[in-house]
């Protein structure tokens, strides 16, 4: 049923998280035991290049219904339904929040539903904004006793190069780039981050949705520059608009019916097609004995290629149909460079094993960086179950003859090697030639070579992160743990 925008709220103890919700304003609470921790914001809809409001009358909540239900894989639920009434010049439709309470996880969800109507705009709004707005909460102290502190993953490599932390109240920029944002964490300061723990985050549509905030409201739903969301839109639609422009591209490229072109800024891409499938992972995989195909630049692909800033489905759709290559000649994927909304993305495909969770190595050999720090990357990927990758090492602290000038040098080998194998994700020296340290290396594995891997990737101590927060997002150390079986 129409297009459905999920944003998931998961708590980490008790079955103590609740909604209450006023049937005429259509404001909803939410409280965990019995505190409440977030209160809503306005529902809107931009649409006819116009913005239509449910706290000004151009969007106003005409009823509400209560619904039960059944989720094969999450349980029963319970619903109420917000229904708004977009009157567009007497075309007129129901714009229906929904939002959902679980029986047997400590969760809601909260989705939306657009109606029958086509919504367009030939005004488009920025990537960085979003033209629904619905769920939308106060970022706010309640009261006196509220002392919470958030983290959230932003930023590329997973979140590494932008994740931040700090207080909860009002003054506070939480959402600096939408594009680039991720799951946001809150949790109780006065416990240490011990506590009760929110994680808001999408649930569905990673890659059409976006988060954002505006002045002290976070709130979700589509990106703002996408063109049209269409009628009854459901997962996996097609892209039929979209013709191949053929002019000036090598033959290969000009053979395909699928190669969408973006000529503002001269890039291209293949998608639903067969080149990248057949041709270039199936050749590459019998030919050179390709196991694992690394896609890199996926941070430029989503802010700079404007059909994926425009269509609402076409990034899942080309992110899928690699994945279809993948599985055909059945190799793994590793992302590179890319936002949280990726590492989301991945829980529809499978074929994505591993990504890269820290900046490039040379700012840490040359610009003196911490790049080994990936406690907090670490716990998104783990989350879902892919493997963090700290990018190359050297296991010599000095390596002349580098290509990276002006003095590059690793202080410590011993603890790249370390995190690389407690990461779980690849051990992958980067050595000049004849720079490679192989005994230092070895002590990585076993004598056949089996890397001595701990059950769960290294990842940053609760303690430190409410630290982190606390002290305005300093960090304050980097503390990891993880647990081997021997
Ligand atoms: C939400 O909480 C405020 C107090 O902070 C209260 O005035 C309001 O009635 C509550 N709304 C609902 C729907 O519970
Ligand atoms: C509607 O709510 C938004 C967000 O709180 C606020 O900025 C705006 O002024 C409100 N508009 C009206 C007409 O009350
Ligand atoms: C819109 O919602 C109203 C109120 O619940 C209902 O009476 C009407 O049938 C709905 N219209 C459509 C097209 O679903
Ligand atoms: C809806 O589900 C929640 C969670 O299971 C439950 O606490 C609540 O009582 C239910 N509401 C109604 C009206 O049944
Ligand atoms: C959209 O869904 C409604 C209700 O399920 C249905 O009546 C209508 O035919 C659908 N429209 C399109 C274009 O699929
Ligand atoms: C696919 O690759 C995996 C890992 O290399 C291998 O274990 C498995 O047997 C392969 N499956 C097929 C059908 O070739
Ligand atoms: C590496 O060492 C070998 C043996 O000393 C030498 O022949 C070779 O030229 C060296 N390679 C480079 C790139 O320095």
């Amino acid at each position: 049923m129409h297009l459905v925008i999920f944003v998931l709220l998961l708590i980490s103890c008790a079955y103590d998280i609740k909604v209450s919700i006023d049937q005429i304003k259509g404001q909803y609470n939410i409280s965990i035991d019995n505190q409440i921790w977030f209160r809503s914001s306005r529902t809107a809809l931009y649409v006819n290049d116009r913005w239509y409001l449910s706290n000004d009358s151009t969007l106003p909540l005409i009823d509400t219904r209560f619904v039960q239900g059944n989720d094969p894989n999450l349980g029963n639920w319970n619903e109420t339904q917000l229904i708004y009434i977009l009157n567009r010049n007497g075309i007129i439709s129901n714009i229906t929040g929904r939002i959902r309470q679980w029986n047997s996880q400590s969760a809601l969800t909260f989705h939306l539903d657009t109606g029958d109507k086509i919504l367009m705009n030939n005004k488009l709004l920025d990537k960085n904004q979003i033209r629904t707005i619905f769920p939308s909460f106060n970022i706010e102290q309640i009261d006196g006793n509220d002392n919470r502190g958030y983290f959230t993953f932003q930023g590329v490599m997973m979140d590494f190069d932008s994740q931040h932390a700090g207080i909860w109240n009002s003054p506070s920029q939480i959402i600096r780039n939408s594009l680039e944002g991720g799951p946001v964490v809150l949790f109780d300061l006065n416990k240490k981050g011990q506590g009760n723990v929110v994680i808001i985050s999408p649930f569905s549509q990673f890659m059409a949705t976006s988060l954002n905030q505006q002045d002290n409201i976070l709130q979700y739903g589509v990106m703002g520059s996408m063109i049209t969301i269409p009628v009854n839109y459901t997962i996996g639609g097609g892209v039929s608009q979209w013709k191949s422009r053929p002019d000036g591209l090598p033959t290969l490229y000009r053979q395909m019916e699928t190669l969408l072109i973006d000529n503002i800024n001269q890039l291209s891409l293949p998608i639903g097609n067969d080149l990248f499938r057949i041709d270039l992972l199936s050749e590459a995989a019998h030919d050179c004995g390709l196991i694992m195909y690394e896609q890199d630049w996926l941070h430029v692909q989503s802010s700079k290629f404007i059909p994926l800033l425009t269509d609402i489905d076409l990034d899942r759709q080309w992110l899928m149909s690699t994945s279809e290559g993948a599985d055909k000649v059945n190799i793994t994927i590793q992302y590179c460079s890319s936002f949280p909304r990726y590492a989301l993305q991945t829980l529809e495909i499978s074929r994505v094993t591993q990504a890269r969770v820290s900046v490039d190595y040379t700012r840490h050999i040359v610009h003196r960086e911490d790049q080994w720090t990936i406690g907090i990357s670490s716990l998104l990927s783990d989350a879902l179950d892919i493997a963090p990758f700290k990018d190359v090492f050297w296991s010599t602290t000095n390596e002349p003859g580098s290509a990276y000038k002006p003095s590059p040098m690793e202080p410590l080998p011993e603890r790249e090697i370390v995190i690389a194998i407690l990461s779980t994700g690849p051990v992958s020296p980067g050595d000049v030639i004849n720079y490679t340290d192989s005994k230092r290396i070895t002590k990585c594995c076993q004598q056949d070579g089996l890397i001595l891997k701990p059950d769960r990737p290294i990842t940053m101590i609760d303690l430190l992160i409410s630290d982190w927060s606390q002290n305005n997002g300093n960090k304050q150390g980097e503390l990891y743990s993880t647990q081997p079986t021997i």
